[in-house]
């Protein structure tokens, strides 16, 4: 599975970089407005940082808006994906980008007839919201278990990346089902490689083996 940072922040992409198992960044509006500077200069950082697809949303909620901001932004990088979303108008956007060449993140997902309408629109990522569905009190990780189900009925290319995650347990759930991405706040991925038990053994291994040299 591969596992995406869900930020715009630059430093904490730096360090996940660093750690060597980085593969994409997803950004989205409220994400890049919380960081200071250039929002467009901001997402070229992040795109040299990344070896990877960094998602750039579009504000635009019509589809001639949404195709312009499409086109500026895949002009940022290379490794930009545009980020729609999942509405009428997001669908015929990506229907259009997708004939173009261009990548897209179809955003906002929270049902698999969504996630069925955005694959038959040839979108390239699928970005169901599990922890918001759970805010709800609908099981975010059954919906992602839907959509897996259909696409692999029907052999859809769409990669599941699952998104609004919150804790380690989400990127558990996403491995177990076969999802293709997970993407999470830098927290969380760095609570994957914690265990206490990692911790405590280490410090006895160190201090055993101080204790045996004196
Ligand atoms: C996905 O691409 C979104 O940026 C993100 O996962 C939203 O998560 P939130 O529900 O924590 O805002």
């Amino acid at each position: 599975m591969k596992l995406f940072l869900d930020t715009a922040n630059l430093a904490e992409i730096q360090e996940g970089a660093k750690m060597g198992i980085l593969d994409g960044v997803t950004t989205n509006p409220t994400l890049l407005s919380r960081e200071p500077g250039d929002p467009m200069e901001n997402l070229k950082a992040i795109c040299r940082t990344v070896e990877g697809p960094v998602s750039a949303e579009v504000i635009a909620t019509d589809v001639e808006g949404m195709l312009k901001e499409a086109h500026q932004l895949s002009k940022l990088a290379e490794n930009i994906v545009v980020k729609l979303p999942t509405t009428t108008e997001g669908l015929k956007a990506c229907k259009q980008l997708t004939s173009e060449g261009i990548k897209v993140n179809m955003t906002l997902v929270f049902s698999p007839t969504q996630a069925l309408l955005v694959a038959k629109a040839g979108a390239t990522f699928v970005s169901p919201f599990v922890g918001r569905l759970d805010d709800v009190s609908s099981d975010g990780m059954n919906v992602v278990a839907q959509i897996i189900d259909i696409y692999n009925n029907y052999g859809f290319e769409t990669e599941v990346l699952v998104a609004s995650v919150r804790h380690p347990m989400h990127v558990v759930d996403a491995a177990l089902m076969g999802a293709d991405i997970c993407t999470m706040p830098f927290k969380v991925f760095k609570q994957l490689i914690k265990h206490p038990l990692t911790d405590v053994g280490l410090e006895k291994f160190i201090s055993d083996w101080k204790a045996a040299q004196q």
